[in-house]
């Protein structure tokens, strides 16, 4: 058992149900991330009872369009039918079991068909086709051998299934954050990468990774001069899931201000038709003007910005939506990220990020070179970009990279698991500063515990 006895610094969530006033407290037995027993607990309790993130609508625009997501052992098709309805279904033929679909999303299907002898399958699941039938004792049919139903539901334009039939409503779990993530408007975002990367670590050591601040000082230096990691603000809400709201365009109130702008500042200021040299001494004044000056340009586009607050155009915010999704928000980009297990091997996950964007013709005006943010992808891969695949070495290579700031997280990731497999470690120990991640496993515990 380890326990603190600090005064938390979070804030907490209207109608939360968390106890505030008790002692940061957990129990973190190391096992939870490197036994098979753990993982096999979760295979059963948490993934088929959670709401999962399963990919984007915007996939899923015309019937016959479906996508696909594995989570462990399981995996789920998702398909729009005619009448615009959407299908979810466990991936596995009624046959003998084969997994239907492989790719991670498609157009266009007729019918949902198994490759390996023909049964076809209604986008409502339906058993219709059998080549051979009379050849059964009993010939197979659609009371009998329809493709098994999960919950379907989508929000924003994210799509989400839970496997659970008794499960309460998508609106019911997500609670408030919908009004944390609705005014973004992810739904005019489009996609504009797609990638998963095969980790040596569970996936709860990648998660929680995400859920503190505590390390950004050692492993991301480059985030002293632009976002206040010192002064966020951390909210926990029902359900285990969490915020952090950090200030951006800001230094770090641990640092001393520098007297000049950061040279890395120089693309977003020039995009917002802002001279860097002109900050020179007095560095503070970039946040308040890069907020108007995003006000002015957004006008001159006609771009709207909508209930966003000044400090939205300039602030991060990070969403962990229990079991294993993050939103990381800004007002023009979305990062979504997933860690998920391993079939069975509690040393390994996968862990995928989707990032949107503004559209470009909404965002800039090149003949005037203006921009609202430097983060907008000018080249992307039109109609979609394709579903990148790879692994850590090639992220540590630095053949392929998820963004500057992950790519850091991820040299560390491996050495993390592998450092916890040791007879000279045998408990995780928490400060206030991973009050999320306290939050994330106190709920999970609970979760396993049903
Ligand atoms: S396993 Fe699908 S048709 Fe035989
Ligand atoms: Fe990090």
């Amino acid at each position: 058992m380890v326990q603190t006895t600090h005064t938390a610094p979070f804030v907490m969530a209207d109608n939360s149900t968390v106890d505030h006033t008790a002692p940061v407290t957990a129990d973190m037995n190391k096992s939870r991330y490197l036994s098979t027993q753990w993982q096999q607990r979760e295979s059963e309790q948490l993934w088929p009872k959670s709401w999962l993130f399963a990919g984007l609508e915007s996939d899923l625009k015309d019937s016959g369009d479906y996508i696909h997501f594995e989570i462990g052992v399981e995996s789920i098709l998702i398909v729009r039918d005619s009448d615009h309805s959407l299908g979810a279904f466990y991936n596995s033929c009624q046959h003998r079991g084969n997994r239907i679909v492989t790719d991670s999303h498609g157009k266009g299907m007729r019918h949902i068909r198994c490759p390996y002898h023909g049964w076809t399958y209604g986008f409502d699941g339906a058993l219709k086709g059998v080549p051979s039938r009379k050849r059964f004792s009993t010939e197979p049919c659609a009371e009998t051998h329809s493709l098994k139903s999960v919950q379907v539901a989508a929000f924003e334009g994210l799509i989400w299934v839970n496997m659970d039939k008794d499960a309460m409503p998508l609106e019911e779990y997500l609670g408030t954050l919908k009004d944390k993530i609705a005014p973004y408007n992810l739904q005019r975002m489009q996609l504009i990468s797609q990638q998963t990367v095969a980790l040596d670590c569970n996936w709860k050591t990648v998660r929680d990774n995400f859920l503190e601040q505590y390390h950004v000082d050692f492993i991301h230096p480059q985030h002293a001069d632009t976002v206040d990691c010192e002064n966020s603000i951390n909210t926990l809400f029902p359900f285990g899931h969490s915020m952090t709201r950090v200030k951006g365009f800001v230094t770090d109130e641990k640092y001393t201000v520098p007297e000049k702008a950061p040279h890395y500042l120089a693309p977003l200021l020039s995009g917002l038709d802002l001279d860097i040299d002109s900050f020179d001494g007095r560095v503070p004044d970039i946040r308040q003007a890069v907020q108007q000056q995003k006000r002015k340009i957004a006008k001159h586009l006609g771009f709207d910005y909508g209930p966003l607050s000044d400090e939205e155009l300039t602030d991060v915010i990070q969403l962990d939506i229990f079991p294993n999704l993050f939103l990381t928000i800004q007002a023009e980009e979305v990062s979504i990220y997933t860690p998920r297990p391993h079939p069975s091997n509690p040393d390994q996950c996968y862990f995928d990020k989707w990032t949107l964007q503004i559209p470009e013709e909404m965002a800039c005006d090149p003949a005037k070179g203006w921009m609202l943010s430097p983060l907008l992808n000018t080249s992307k891969e039109t109609p979609r970009p394709k579903h990148d695949y790879f692994d850590q070495d090639a992220v540590i290579a630095q053949q392929k990279t998820l963004s500057l700031t992950f790519d850091q997280d991820i040299f560390y990731l491996r050495d993390m698991q592998a450092g916890m497999h040791s007879r000279g470690f045998d408990k995780v120990t928490l400060n206030v500063d991973e009050v999320r991640i306290q939050h994330f496993h106190n709920w999970l515990d609970s979760q396993l515990s049903q």
